[in-house]
C-alpha cells in the first residue's frame, strides 16, 4: 500500500481507508426507472413531499416515542407511523414518502416479518419510500462535535446501505428543525456525498431578505480550506419551516377541513380548496427562482394514520391538475426532496454564494435561540466525555484484538446528538434517559478496556474506573497505600497531562513504567469547594498531582505508594495562609506567569514567558438576570432554547477572592461560584477550573452565569469561534456577513456556539480559550470574551418543552452544581493555531484514567494529522479516518499538505490493502459523484 497524500489543508478526513483483506465487492449502482414523477416544463410544478418529523427524544424518550407510550405527554407513536405509511404507499403507486431518522427505522425494521421487509425493499427500490438524511438522528448543529456527528451519520447510513444497498443511500441532507445551521455541518454533508441540503429555520431578518432577493436557494461554500466544489453544498430553505401551507394539514392531529368532493353531499369545497391552493402556490413561486416549488406535507410525528393525509393529497393532486384543461398553469405532484433537487439542478441556473453560517437563529426581535448553546452543562460535558470513551474503546478493540463485536456505546452516543438531546432542550426525564443510556454504554465499554489491559499487562488485578475525578472522588486511591494507575492516550501523538487523584496520605512515591522513581508527586489539600461538591462520596483530604506522559494510542502505567501518613502536613509546606488578603501577586512556571490584583484577588495579567508577551487580563464571574417575560418590548422569557437577559449589564458575583499554594490559586466568589487557577509546568495553558451552583433562586430571579475575560487586546469588535470543533469562523459584534442586521438584543444577539474554542486577537496577541464542552459565548466589549457556564431559569420559553430549565439532581436537590475547565493560552497570532488545535483535540478526547507501556502506533503522526477514527468495521477490516486538522493559512508550519505512510502506521496491525470511502463510509470514493452547481459570482 503506497503512501497517501492528503490535499492541502484538507480539513476533514478525505482519507477513509477501509482496510480490507478481501477484494471489496462493489455493489450495483441504484438504477431506478422513473421514480420521480414527470413534471411539466411550462407550468409551475408543485412538489408535494409527504413527511414526518420524528424527534429522537424530546418531550418523551426515544423509546416512548417509538412505541407511542405516554401519549398523555404528547400523542406520538413512530411504530404506527411506519406501519401505516407502508400500507398506504401500497394502495397507490403514485404516492411517495420520505423517512429520516434511522434510530426509529432500525427499531421498526428489527420487528418486521420477511414479507414486510420484502415489500419495503421494493418500495425503496422503486423510489416510493425514500430515505433522506439517514443519520441515526437529525443532529443538533450548535452543540455537537464533528467527530460525534460523523459517527452517528456513519451508523445510520451504514444500516441503510447494509439493508437496502445503493437505493437506500440518501441523496439529500434534511435538517428541517435544528435551531440554526453550522458551516461545518454543511462541509461534512458535502464530503458525505449529499447532492443538496434542506432546512427550515433561519433568522427572520435573513429570511425576509432572501425572499425578496429570491435567495432561499443558494450554494453554501462550507470550507475555506477545501478546494471548491469539495465543500460546496446546494442549500434550500423550505417555505413553511417544515409544515404544510396554512389550511392544508390533513393529519389526525390537525383541524383543517378535508376535501369534500361529492357534489351531492353537504359542504362541497373542491373549488374553494383548489382556489386557495393555487393562490398559495403562485405566491410561493414569487420568492423562489425556478418553476418548481416544494411543499412539506407533514409535521411532528404525523402520518400515524396516513390514510387521512394520502386520501386528501390524492384528491388535491387530481383536482388541481384537472384545472389545467381550463388553462391553469399549476401542476401538483407527489415528490421527494431528491426529485425536487433534480429539477433545480436541471434548471441550470446560478445560485447565490454563502460562506458564513446560519447562527444565531432568531424567530423574532427578542427571541434569540442562543440559550441552548449552554443549557444543561452537565449533560453537555457527559456527552463529550462519552465520545472520548467511545473512541478509546473502538481503538482498543482493534489494537488488542479482543473480543470483536462488543456492543459499544455508539447507539447511546448517536441518540445523544439529536437536536433535543445534547442541545439541552428536552424535558428533564428525557435528559435523564440520555444520561442513563450513555452510562450503560460506558459500562459495556469498561469490560472491553479491562480485558484489553489484562491482556496487555498479564495482570488480572482488580481495576476500577475513576470517573468521578472531576469532583475528586475515587474509592481506590483514597483508601489504598499502594496502587497503580493506567493512563490511556487516544491521540496519535504523545501527550503529557496532569493526573490528580484524591488521597488520604501526605506523601507518595510515584514511579513510571520503567520503574524509575522519577516523580515525587505533589500533595495538595483538597479545597473546600471540592469537598462541597463531592458531598458524601469520598473522604480524601488531599490530592496527589503528578504529570503523566502517554505514548500515541497507548497506555502507560504509574505505580503509587504511600510514604508517609498522618495529618495533612503537606499543605503547610505549600500553603501561604491568606486571611482575606492574598500575599502572592503571581504564580508562574517555565511558560506562563499569571498575576493577581492584590486588592481584589482577581486575575489581572497573563504573560507568555517564551514569547515575552504580556497582556492585562481581568477575569470575573457575572450573572445575567433572565427575563421573566414581563417586559414592555416582548413577553419572551429566557428558557431552555432562548437567552433573553433583562438587562445588558450582568451582575458581578463578587469582588473578593482568596488565594493559596504555589502553582494553584483558589478563588471563592460566592457560596455558589468558586474557581481554581492552575499552572501545570508541562503544558503551555492556564487552567481555570470553575465550580458553579447551586444557582440561588430564592430571589425569584432566573440566572445565567458567565465568566468574562477582559483584556488589553484591541479586538475592534471581532472575535472567533469554532464550528462544531473544526474550522474557525470570524464573528463581529452586531454584524452578519450576509445581511444588514437590525440588532434588537445587544447581548443574546451576539452569542455564538463554542464547541471547543474561541479566541480574540490583535496584531500581536491572541488569547485562546479551549472549553471542555459546548457553551455559548461572545465578545460584547472591546478586548473581552465571555462564556456562559450555567443557567437556571424559572419560566418556560414557549417553544414546546413546557418546563422551566431548573435542574436539580438526587445529589443536588437544591440545584445542580457543575464543574468544568477552561484552558487559556496566550500566543502570537501567526503561531497560535499550532498551540490551540492540539489542545482542543486533547480537551475533546481527554485522556483517561485509569501494565506496562504500550503504543498502538509505530511512531507519532505529524502534528497536522489527527487520527479521528479507528474502529472495527467488519470481521477483517477496520475503518480509519485521518484528518488534516489545520485550516489553510492558519499555521505556517502545519497548514501544509502531509503524507502518511499507512503501512508503517500501526504496531500491531498489518495492512493488506485499503480502499477509500467518502466521509460517512457509505460510498466508495471513486464512485462518489455529486451534482455540480454554479455560484452566481462565477467562482
Ligand atoms: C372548466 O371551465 C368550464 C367552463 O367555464 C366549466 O364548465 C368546467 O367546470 C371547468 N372545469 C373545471 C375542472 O374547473
Ligand atoms: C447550462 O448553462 C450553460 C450556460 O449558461 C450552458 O453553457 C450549458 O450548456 C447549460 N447546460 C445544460 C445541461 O443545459
Ligand atoms: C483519612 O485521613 C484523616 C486525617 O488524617 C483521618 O482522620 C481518616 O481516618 C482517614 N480515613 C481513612 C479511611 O483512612
Ligand atoms: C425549581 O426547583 C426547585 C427545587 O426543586 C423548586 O423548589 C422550585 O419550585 C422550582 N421552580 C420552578 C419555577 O420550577
Ligand atoms: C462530574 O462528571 C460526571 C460525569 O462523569 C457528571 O455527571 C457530573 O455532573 C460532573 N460533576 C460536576 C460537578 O460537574
Ligand atoms: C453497501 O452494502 C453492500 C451490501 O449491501 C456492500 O457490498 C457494500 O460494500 C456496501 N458499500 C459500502 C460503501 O460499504
Ligand atoms: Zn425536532
Amino acid at each position: 500500500m503506497a503512501a497517501v497524500s492528503l490535499p492541502l489543508a484538507a480539513l476533514l478526513p478525505l482519507l477513509c481507508g477501509c482496510v480490507c483483506v478481501c477484494a471489496c465487492v462493489r455493489a450495483r449502482a441504484c438504477v431506478r426507472v422513473q421514480s420521480c414523477h414527470a413534471t411539466k416544463p411550462n407550468l409551475l410544478n408543485v412538489h408535494l413531499v409527504p413527511h414526518t418529523h420524528d424527534d429522537v427524544g424530546w418531550l418523551k424518550t426515544v423509546d416512548q416515542y417509538y412505541y407511542g407510550d405516554r401519549n398523555d405527554i404528547q400523542h406520538a407513536g413512530v411504530q404506527y407511523i411506519l406501519d401505516s405509511v407502508v400500507d398506504q404507499l401500497l394502495k397507490n403507486p403514485d404516492r411517495r414518502f420520505i423517512y429520516v431518522e434511522t434510530a426509529f427505522f432500525y427499531r421498526w425494521w428489527k420487528r418486521q416479518s420477511a414479507d414486510v421487509r420484502r415489500t419495503v425493499r421494493r418500495l425503496v427500490d422503486e423510489g416510493r419510500l425514500e430515505f433522506v438524511n439517514g443519520g441515526w438522528c437529525m443532529s443538533d448543529e450548535a452543540t455537537t462535535h464533528y467527530s460525534a456527528v460523523i459517527d452517528q451519520m456513519t451508523m445510520g447510513l451504514r444500516f441503510l446501505n447494509d439493508t437496502f444497498g445503493p437505493c437506500g443511500r440518501p441523496r439529500v441532507a434534511w435538517h428541517i428543525d435544528p435551531f440554526g445551521h453550522a458551516r461545518e455541518h454543511a462541509s461534512m454533508f458535502a464530503q458525505m456525498g449529499y447532492d443538496g441540503f434542506f432546512f427550515g429555520r433561519l433568522d427572520y431578518q435573513d429570511r425576509s431578505r432572501r425572499r425578496i432577493a429570491r435567495e432561499q436557494e443558494l450554494l453554501w461554500r462550507a470550507s475555506d480550506s477545501l478546494t471548491p466544489p469539495m465543500a460546496d453544498l446546494f442549500t434550500g430553505i423550505l417555505p413553511n419551516g417544515y409544515n404544510p401551507p396554512e389550511g392544508f394539514c390533513w393529519d389526525q392531529s390537525c383541524d383543517d377541513p378535508p376535501i369534500r368532493d361529492d357534489p351531492d353531499l353537504e359542504d362541497y369545497n373542491v373549488d374553494d380548496v383548489v382556489k386557495r391552493f393555487l393562490a398559495i402556490a403562485n405566491t410561493q413561486a414569487k420568492v423562489y427562482k425556478t418553476n418548481h416549488i416544494i411543499m412539506t406535507m407533514g409535521s411532528d410525528f404525523q402520518y400515524e394514520n396516513a390514510n387521512l393525509w394520502y386520501k386528501n393529497l390524492d384528491k388535491l393532486i387530481r383536482y388541481v391538475n384537472g384545472r389545467q384543461a381550463n388553462g391553469s398553469r399549476v401542476h401538483a405532484l407527489y415528490s421527494t426532496p431528491s426529485c425536487y433537487l433534480q429539477e433545480l439542478h436541471r434548471a441550470n441556473l446560478t445560485w447565490a454564494l454563502k460562506t458564513d453560517d446560519f447562527f444565531p437563529y432568531a424567530d423574532d426581535a427578542h427571541d434569540l435561540w442562543t440559550g441552548y448553546f449552554t443549557s444543561r452543562p452537565a449533560l453537555k460535558r457527559y456527552e463529550r466525555i462519552s465520545n472520548g470513551n467511545l473512541q478509546t474503546c473502538n481503538q482498543l478493540e482493534i489494537l488488542i484484538k479482543w473480543p470483536p463485536y462488543v456492543v459499544l456505546p455508539e447507539k447511546a452516543m448517536a441518540v445523544a446528538q439529536h437536536h433535543d438531546a445534547v442541545s439541552g432542550t428536552e424535558k428533564q426525564h428525557v435528559a435523564d434517559d440520555y444520561a442513563r443510556r450513555l452510562a450503560g454504554g460506558w459500562l459495556r465499554c469498561q469490560v472491553l478496556v479491562s480485558n484489553s489491559l489484562a491482556a496487555l499487562s498479564g495482570s488480572t488485578a482488580e481495576r476500577i474506573y475513576c470517573d468521578k475525578l472531576n469532583v475528586s472522588v475515587c474509592p481506590l486511591t483514597e483508601s489504598s497505600s499502594k496502587f497503580s494507575v493506567n493512563v490511556y492516550n487516544p491521540l496519535a501523538r504523545p501527550v503529557s497531562w496532569p493526573v490528580r487523584l484524591p488521597v488520604n496520605g501526605t506523601s507518595y512515591k510515584v514511579s513510571d513504567a520503567e520503574g524509575e522513581n522519577k516523580y515525587s508527586g505533589d500533595v495538595v489539600p483538597l479545597s473546600a469547594a471540592t469537598r462541597a461538591v463531592r458531598r458524601n462520596r469520598g473522604f480524601a483530604v488531599n490530592e496527589l498531582v503528578f504529570q503523566a506522559r502517554a505514548p500515541p494510542l497507548g497506555f502507560t502505567t504509574y505505580s503509587v505508594s504511600l510514604l508517609r501518613d498522618g495529618p495533612p502536613a503537606a499543605s503547610t509546606r505549600r500553603r501561604t495562609p491568606t486571611a482575606g488578603k492574598p500575599s502572592r501577586p503571581s504564580i508562574y512556571d517555565c511558560f506562563l506567569r499569571v498575576t493577581f490584583d492584590p486588592d481584589t484577588g482577581l486575575l489581572s495579567g497573563l504573560s507568555n514567558l517564551e514569547t515575552k508577551q504580556t497582556i492585562k487580563l481581568t477575569q470575573n464571574f457575572y450573572w445575567y438576570n433572565a427575563s421573566d417575560g414581563n417586559n414592555s418590548k416582548s413577553d419572551q422569557p429566557s428558557g431552555a432554547y432562548i437567552f433573553r437577559p433583562n438587562s445588558s449589564t450582568p451582575f458581578v458575583i463578587s469582588r473578593t477572592a482568596k488565594t493559596e499554594t504555589v502553582q494553584e490559586v483558589r478563588q471563592w466568589f460566592s457560596p455558589w461560584v468558586s474557581q481554581v487557577v492552575r499552572l501545570h509546568g508541562d503544558s503551555r495553558a492556564l487552567e481555570l477550573e470553575w465550580t458553579v451552583g447551586p444557582l440561588p433562586i430564592d430571589d425569584d430571579l432566573g440566572k445565567e452565569v458567565i465568566t468574562r475575560l477582559d483584556s488589553s487586546i484591541q479586538t475592534a469588535e471581532y472575535f472567533y469561534t469554532d464550528s462544531n470543533g473544526r474550522e474557525i469562523l470570524q464573528r463581529k459584534k452586531d454584524f452578519r456577513p450576509t445581511w444588514i442586521l437590525r440588532q434588537s438584543e445587544p447581548v443574546a444577539g451576539n452569542y455564538y456556539p463554542i464547541n471547543s474554542r474561541a479566541f480574540i486577537k490583535d496584531e500581536v496577541d491572541q488569547l485562546t480559550v479551549v472549553t471542555d464542552r459546548s457553551q455559548g459565548g461572545s465578545s460584547i466589549q472591546n478586548g473581552s470574551l465571555e462564556i456562559m457556564l450555567h443557567r437556571r431559569l424559572l419560566y418556560d420559553d414557549v417553544r414546546g418543552v413546557a418546563e422551566p430549565l431548573n435542574e436539580t439532581s438526587a445529589l443536588f436537590p437544591e440545584g445542580l452544581v457543575v464543574r468544568g475547565r477552561l484552558l487559556l493560552s496566550l500566543d502570537r497570532p501567526p503561531t497560535a493555531a499550532d498551540a490551540h488545535r492540539p489542545l482542543a483535540q486533547q480537551a475533546v478526547l481527554g485522556r483517561w484514567s485509569p501494565c506496562l507501556q504500550f503504543s498502538g502506533l509505530q511512531a507519532a503522526l505529524p502534528p497536522a494529522v489527527h487520527l479521528l477514527t479507528l474502529t472495527q468495521w467488519d470481521e477483517d477490516s477496520v475503518l480509519l479516518r485521518l484528518e488534516h486538522q489545520f485550516q489553510s493559512r492558519e499555521s505556517k508550519e502545519n497548514s501544509r499538505p502531509v503524507t502518511v505512510n499507512l503501512q508503517k502506521l500501526f504496531s500491531t496491525l498489518e495492512i493488506l490493502g485499503a480502499s477509500e470511502l467518502n466521509l460517512s463510509a457509505n460510498q466508495w470514493k471513486d464512485e462518489m459523484k455529486r451534482f455540480h452547481w454554479t455560484p452566481q459570482t462565477g467562482m
